[in-house]
């Protein structure tokens, strides 16, 4: 009888312990770290010291579906994959558009948003439509974010040396501004934002390509593309991302 009970109480004690190992106390949830570039009106910006935006509440949205802490980290946009690739992320998030070129080193998840390239001039500048850029003898000096897909069709449209890449967005309009260059190709709702932030400048209504944004996430964690995957879809199919999405943008 002593023997038995002996044996229930070291039974117990050890479970306790297990448990306790596993996490005793509060739950510790698996943290889920996500790349950014945050200086990208309505999709990534700081609200004091927080990151905010269309991508950082659909990606808190996907984090609680897989019930793990999303930790945000802003960087150069132009490090966003190379973070991805060697795992010092999970993945990547930036109002990224999908493309051949970055397909060859990380995957996307299902796109989440539409995106539409577009041009900021000066009020009254010469240039009036997408078309003016590519007018017989037109010369013209491009201002874009380094590393973006405006930055790449610029350079392949315009030539290397009429294209200037700047850290962030909000740059490329200052330089716009002091006449350093005549028109910035950036992703269209930024465009808005940084006009809005800058008198003087407009956005042409002309679109230069449209896009689609999606996460991109390391070739060897399928895994988490999957999870990804599952959880956009049930975000999208629930409304949860639309609710987002014409949270900041109003139009
Ligand atoms: N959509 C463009 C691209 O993928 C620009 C994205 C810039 N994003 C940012 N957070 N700065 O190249």
């Amino acid at each position: 009888m002593k023997k038995a009970l002996t044996l229930v109480l070291a039974v117990l004690m050890l479970l306790t312990a297990v448990f306790c190992f596993a996490g005793c106390g509060k739950e510790e949830k698996k943290v889920l770290k996500m790349a950014t570039n945050a200086y990208f009106p309505p999709y990534e910006y700081y609200e004091g010291k927080e990151i905010v935006g269309i991508d950082a509440e659909i990606a808190k949205a996907i984090a609680d579906k897989l019930g793990m802490e999303l930790v945000i980290e802003d960087m150069a946009f132009d490090s966003i994959l190379t973070a991805v690739e060697n795992g010092s992320v999970d993945f990547g998030m930036a109002g990224m558009t999908v493309n051949a070129e970055r397909l060859e080193s990380v995957n996307f998840t299902t796109s989440y948003a539409k995106g539409v390239q577009s041009i900021i001039v000066k009020e009254g500048s010469a240039i009036t439509s997408v078309d003016d850029l590519f007018a017989e003898g037109a010369s013209y000096k491009v201002g874009v974010q380094l590393g973006t897909t405006g930055d790449s069709y610029a350079c392949s449209d315009f030539g290397e040396e009429n294209v200037t890449q700047y850290t962030t967005g909000n740059e490329a309009v200052s330089a716009l501004l002091k006449g350093d260059v005549d028109c910035v190709i950036i992703d269209n709702q930024p465009a808005k934002a940084y006009v809005a932030n800058n008198e003087g400048t407009k956005v042409l209504d002309t679109a230069y390509a449209d896009e689609d944004y999606a996460i991109c996430v390391s070739k060897e964690n399928k895994d988490l593309l999957e999870k990804l995957n599952k959880a956009i879809d049930e975000l999208i199919e629930d409304g949860t991302i639309e609710k987002i999405i014409n949270k900041y943008i109003k139009e």
